[in-house]
């Protein structure tokens, strides 16, 4: 009895000791090798062509011992030997030469296969390899002709960072939350170094399986554009991520002649138009095809999708040139919805559709364009104190400090958008309704979700700095104010505060260790 009391005292001791340790980030390492391909086919993704009734494409990577690559594809059955009733498709092959790139160092071979001629509204599996070396069968769903098909879909914001650490996390609980999702857009950042191997291959395995099942619906964000100064020059111009057009396979739909291939495209589904833009180089060449896609568009339904947000979200960031240039069109349109990321934090609001209807602070109310900007991965920006004030647009809800995924579910009449944290709490929703004018009515839905997060009421993102330090900096830089606070341990154990403080607009940079000592 007595060893089984000190037992138990002991193991309090510990815990206690657990619960009060300072606890560090330390960035998980991953060696070279572990993004190298080999032979057998990894990072296997699918998308959808422009007509997701009817096509989609994948894409996987293997070493370049592979040279001849297949697909195969059969309606998808419950009986295990579906494939007697498929066919084999043979890839075409490219060669991804990274080798004088320094982010990339590697030599690969990706295969694509665009199934075309596929049964709208059907499930079929497909498996990707070489003859002898093949992926598991994956099942995907085409989309169906009947347009008033109920349907939903999933949508993050910057994925970028800590992606396999803490995106992993997101995207799992977005498919768990939307195992229907038909398709999921990515607003940009997917990557935070565009050309990084290491980046994408923490992309691939975040998002496993759901990547190969789950069609994905990618636009760029500035993190998918760096110049290569080793192979371009000092001088060079930033240029789209080596592996974006190799590693996707996307409608080739965009306007012509200007580089923007499979990153301005669109695709019907169902009733709704997706289109994506870039919103990082030739914004205003992009005006015409856009207008184009536009006034041709039949469809109830307008979603567009791409980076930088026309309001921003976070303090000290601005798009006004893009603001300029792309929302009258916008407004022209009618487009329901913009799906944007970029300022890591979470801002959803709407313009008036037209000067006099918004008349009457209702619930239910009439809408133009609803803008979103929403963050998935784990870098957090704060948001702008003055909310969208300046701009002539209303921000009804925001998050800081918080990684979310959303839903978006529509049927026939209605969308519905829901918005959810990292474990799958509601945090947004509104609906809207969609008018034979074009106008939708707009519901809002936030009271259905808890209450707003900010850096104030959720776990701290900087690390903390002891009061007793705090007090020691403020007393040798007074007025100052603590901006960032960053805490990493000593071989020896000692824990080191890196402090940034500003005053009057000035930054200062200082370490402090745990006894109150200031480094040089
Ligand atoms: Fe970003
Ligand atoms: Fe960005």
């Amino acid at each position: 009895m007595k060893q089984v009391f000190f037992s138990f005292f002991l193991f309090l001791i510990i815990n206690t000791a657990i619960a009060q340790e300072y606890k560090v980030y330390k960035a998980p390492t991953f060696r070279e090798e572990w993004s190298k391909p080999s032979y057998h086919p990894d990072r296997v993704i699918i998308n959808f062509g422009a007509d997701p009734a009817t096509e989609a494409n994948v894409t996987w990577r293997t070493d370049t011992t592979i040279i001849k690559a297949f697909a195969e594809i059969a309606v998808a059955d419950g009986a295990p030997k579906f494939w007697r009733y498929g066919k084999t498709i043979q890839a075409k092959t490219e060669l991804f030469d990274g080798l004088k790139i320094k982010d990339a160092k590697v030599k690969a071979h990706y295969h694509s296969v665009r199934f075309t001629d596929l049964k709208p509204d059907t499930m079929y599996g497909y498996r990707v390899g070489d003859g002898e070396s093949w992926s598991e069968w994956i099942q995907f769903t085409t989309a169906s002709r009947d347009k008033d098909k109920p349907f939903a879909f999933l949508y993050v914001g910057d994925t970028q960072n800590y992606i396999l650490e803490l995106w992993a996390r997101l995207i799992r609980e977005g498919y768990r939350k939307a195992p229907d999702a038909k398709f999921i857009i990515h607003a940009g950042d997917l990557v935070n170094v565009a050309h990084r191997e290491q980046d994408w291959h923490e992309w691939f395995t975040a998002g496993g399986f759901i990547h190969s099942m789950v069609p994905s619906v990618v636009t760029p964000g500035n993190h998918e554009y760096r110049n290569i100064p080793e192979v371009d020059g000092e001088d060079a111009d930033r240029r789209l991520s080596v592996q974006w057009r190799p590693q996707f396979t996307l409608p080739e739909n965009g306007p012509k002649g200007l580089g923007l291939e499979e990153t301005v495209y669109y695709m019907d589904y169902q009733d709704a138009r997706i289109i994506s833009l870039n919103s990082n180089v030739s914004q205003k060449e992009q005006i015409p095809w856009l207008e184009k896609v536009l006034s041709e568009n039949t469809k109830k339904w307008t979603i567009v999708t791409y980076h930088h947000p026309m309001f921003s979200a976070s303090e000290g960031r601005e798009n006004e040139e893009l603001r300029k240039l792309w929302k009258p069109i916008f407004d022209k349109y009618k487009v329901d919805l913009a799906l944007q990321g970029h300022d890591h934090s979470y801002a959803r609001g709407r313009v008036s559709p037209e000067d006099n209807v918004m008349d009457g602070a209702n619930a239910r109310d009439k809408t133009g364009t609803v803008y979103v900007v929403s963050v998935s991965g784990g870098k957090m920006y704060g948001l702008r104190k003055k909310g969208w004030d300046d701009y002539e647009a209303d921000r009804d809800r925001a998050a800081e400090n918080t990684q979310l995924f959303q839903v978006i579910r529509i049927e026939g009449d209605t969308l519905s958008f829901e918005s959810y944290t990292a474990i799958g709490e509601l945090y947004d929703a509104f609906n809207l309704v969609n008018n034979d004018n074009g106008i939708n009515d707009f519901i809002e839905r936030k009271s259905e979700a808890g209450a707003e997060r900010r850096f104030s009421n959720t776990i701290s993102y900087e690390d903390p700095l002891p009061g007793n330090l705090k007090a020691v900096l403020l007393s040798k830089y007074p007025g100052s104010e603590i901006t960032r606070v960053n805490a990493s341990k000593t071989d020896e154990g000692l824990l080191v505060f890196s402090v940034r403080l500003e005053k009057d607009g000035e930054r200062t940079m200082v370490n402090i260790d745990e006894k109150g000592i200031i480094l040089e």
